[in-house]
C-alpha cells in the first residue's frame, strides 16, 4: 500500500510522472494557470487546454443499434469434419479443414436497442457478433441470439429499428409504435412469438445462443457453392427470464451480463460454444414451402442437420473498454476465401451498412485499430491518409509506389486461389418485388406448438401486457395475425384484450401480404 502522507514530488517518491500528450511533465494537475489567485483564467495553457478538450471529444457516435455490448477473447478449435465427411468438400476456408487448428477470435455480445448505459435485462435480440483473425484475413460472423429475424428485405431495416426505438417526441419505447408497425408486417410473426416468450430475454451472455440468421454460402476448391445457415450453441446451456425475473435483475444491476461474463473469465471458468452448420444446395429449392434465402424462416433440422464444425472457447477480457469493446467494427462484408454471400435480400444491405456507419462512428481509418487489424494476415493496401491515420499499413518495396499497377516496386494484385468465378447462374429482369414463398405464419405455429406450457402463458402475458397499451386496431389487427399463426395464441391473447375472433372477421389481408392455402382455410373459420 503506498503511504498516501508521503505523496507528492519529491526526492523520495518513485512513481511515474504524469505528462500531457506531448509529454510536457505536468507540474500542478489541481490550479489553472490565472492571474493572481482568484483568476482571470489565461488562454495559452495548453496543459488545461488539452486535457478539457480532449475530455469534449471522449464519446465518439454510440451504435445506431447494439449500442451496449461486452467484448471477450478467445480462440475457435475446428473439427476438420462436417458430420463424417471431410469439410473440404464444402468449403476451401482455411480455417476449418484441419481437427485442432485453433483461430483466435473477438466475440461482442450485445442489446439492440436501448442505448450504451441501458439495461442488459431488457426484451430485445442479444448481438452474437464474432471476428476470426484467420492468417486470410479476418472474418466478421454477425449474428444474433434468435434465429429468425423481423424483416426479409433491407430496405425496412431504419423503419423496424424507428418503431422499436424512443418515440421521437416524447423519447419513450411506445408498445403502440412497436405494434403499428409490427401489425403491418406479417413477416415478423414469426420473431415476434419467439421475442416475446422467455427466449426474449437471455439469463446473461453465457447462456444464450447465436445465430448467422442470415443464409451464407460455402465455396469448395472446385468453385461448388452451398447454401449454409450457422448456429452457436453454448455448452453452459440455455437460461432465459420471464419479465418478472428480468425486474428483479434490472432493478439491482443494469450491466449484470456485461459482469457475468467478466467475472466467469476472470475466475477461469471459460465460456464456450460449439459452432455447427445447415447445409443445402445452392439453388432455389422449390420443393420447400419458404425460401431458403428468407431470415424469417428456419430450415428444418430433420432435413437439414446441424452438424459441428468446431467449438469456440472466450478466455481473455478486455483491458479497456473504448478501444476494445466500443471501437470494434464487424461486418456482414468481411468475409475470407472459401466464405461468400448468398442473395439474402437482407444481407447484401447489411453488408453495405456495417462499414458504411464505422467510417462515420469509428473514423475512416477503423481498420488501424488493433482490435480491428487482420493481426494474423499481411495487410498491405495503398490506402493513405485519412483521419488519425496510425501507420501506412504495409507498403511494397518502394514507398513511393501507392498506385498499382507499377514496374517499380509497388503491389501487386494477388491470383485466384482456384477460380475466377462459382455458383449457379442467375438471370431475371429488374424488379421490386415480394419473393415468392413467403409462407408468414406457419412456422411461427411451428415454434408455438413447440412450447411448454409455462412458456405458452409467458407468452401470451408477454403481448398481452404490450398490446394493452395500444389502439384498438393495432390490437385487432395483432389478433387476427395470432388466429392465423395458431388458434390458441390468437384465442388467449383476443381473450385478455376482450376480442374475440369474430371481431376481426371483417380484416382483410393486408396488401403487402401473400396468404397460403391453410391461411384461407384458417380465415375461413373466424367468423
Ligand atoms: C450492428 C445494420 C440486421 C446483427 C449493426 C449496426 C448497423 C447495423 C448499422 C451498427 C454497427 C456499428 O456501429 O459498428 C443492420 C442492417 C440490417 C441489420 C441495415 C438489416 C438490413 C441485422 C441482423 C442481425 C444483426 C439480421 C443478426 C443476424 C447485428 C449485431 C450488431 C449489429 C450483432 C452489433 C455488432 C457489434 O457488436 O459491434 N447493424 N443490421 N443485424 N447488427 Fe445489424
Amino acid at each position: 500500500m503506498t503511504d498516501v502522507s508521503s505523496m507528492g514530488p519529491g526526492p523520495g517518491d518513485e512513481r511515474p510522472v504524469l505528462t500531457n500528450r506531448q509529454g510536457h511533465p505536468v507540474y500542478d494537475n489541481q490550479n489553472q494557470r490565472t492571474v493572481g489567485p482568484r483568476g482571470p483564467a489565461t488562454l495559452e495553457n495548453y496543459q488545461f487546454l488539452e486535457k478539457i478538450s480532449h475530455f469534449d471529444r471522449e464519446r465518439i457516435p454510440e451504435r445506431v443499434v447494439h449500442a451496449r455490448g461486452a467484448t471477450a477473447y478467445g480462440y475457435f478449435e475446428a473439427t476438420g469434419y462436417l458430420g463424417d465427411e471431410p469439410i473440404s468438400r464444402y468449403t476451401r476456408a482455411k480455417l476449418f479443414q484441419e481437427a485442432g487448428k485453433r483461430t483466435d477470435l473477438a466475440i461482442r455480445f450485445s442489446t439492440v436497442i436501448g442505448g450504451r448505459d441501458s439495461s442488459e435485462a431488457a426484451r430485445d435480440p442479444r448481438g452474437f457478433a464474432v471476428k476470426f483473425y484467420t492468417e486470410d484475413g479476418n472474418w466478421d460472423l454477425v449474428g444474433n441470439n434468435l434465429a429468425v429475424f423481423f424483416i426479409r428485405d433491407a430496405i425496412k431495416f431504419p423503419d423496424v429499428i424507428h418503431a422499436l426505438k424512443p418515440d421521437p417526441v416524447t423519447f419513450r419505447q411506445e408498445p403502440n409504435r412497436i405494434f403499428d408497425f409490427m401489425s403491418q408486417t406479417p413477416e415478423a410473426m414469426h420473431m415476434l412469438v419467439n421475442l416475446f416468450s422467455p427466449r426474449g430475454i437471455p439469463a446473461d451472455y453465457r447462456h444464450q445462443q447465436g445465430f448467422g440468421v442470415n443464409t451464407y454460402k460455402w465455396v469448395n476448391d472446385r468453385g461448388e457453392t452451398h447454401l449454409v445457415k450457422y448456429h452457436w450453441m453454448p455448452k453452459q446451456g440455455v437460461r432465459s427470464m420471464t419479465a418478472a425475473d428480468a425486474a428483479a435483475v434490472q432493478a439491482n444491476d443494469l450491466g449484470h451480463a456485461t459482469k457475468d461474463l467478466r467475472d466467469a473469465i476472470d475466475r477461469g471458468d471459460y465460456p464456450e460454444w460449439d459452432l455447427l452448420v445447415q447445409i443445402m444446395t445452392d439453388e432455389e429449392h422449390p420443393e420447400l414451402d419458404f425460401d431458403p434465402l428468407d431470415d424469417t424462416k428456419v430450415w428444418p433440422e430433420n432435413e437439414f442437420p446441424a452438424r459441428k464444425v468446431g467449438t469456440m472457447v472466450l478466455n481473455r477480457n478486455v483491458q479497456n473498454n473504448f478501444a476494445e469493446n466500443e471501437q470494434i467494427s464487424f461486418g456482414t462484408g468481411v468475409l475470407v476465401d472459401g466464405l461468400d454471400f448468398s442473395d439474402d435480400k437482407m444481407l447484401v444491405g447489411r453488408t453495405f451498412s456495417y462499414s458504411d456507419t464505422q467510417r462515420y462512428r469509428v473514423g475512416p481509418n477503423y481498420l488501424q485499430l488493433p482490435v480491428n487489424q487482420a493481426k494474423n494476415a499481411n495487410v498491405r493496401t495503398n490506402q493513405r491518409d485519412g483521419q488519425m491515420t496510425y501507420f501506412v499499413d504495409g507498403a511494397g518495396e518502394n514507398p513511393h509506389v501507392n498506385y498499382e499497377p507499377s514496374i517499380t516496386g509497388g503491389l501487386r494484385e494477388a491470383q485466384y486461389p482456384s477460380h475466377d468465378d462459382q455458383g449457379p447462374t442467375i438471370t431475371g429482369r429488374l424488379t421490386r418485388k415480394r419473393i415468392p414463398r413467403t409462407n408468414d405464419y406457419k412456422q411461427a405455429g411451428q415454434r408455438f406448438r413447440l412450447m411448454e406450457q409455462w412458456e405458452r402463458d409467458d407468452l401470451v402475458l408477454n403481448f398481452v401486457t404490450m398490446l394493452s397499451q395500444c389502439e384498438r386496431p393495432i390490437q385487432e389487427r395483432m389478433v387476427w395475425h395470432f388466429l392465423l399463426v395458431e388458434d390458441e395464441l390468437g384465442l388467449r391473447v383476443g381473450e385478455g384484450l376482450g376480442i374475440a375472433p369474430e371481431d376481426v372477421a371483417h380484416l382483410e389481408p393486408l396488401a403487402s401480404q401473400d396468404l397460403t392455402d391453410e391461411d384461407r382455410d384458417r380465415l375461413s373459420r373466424l367468423g
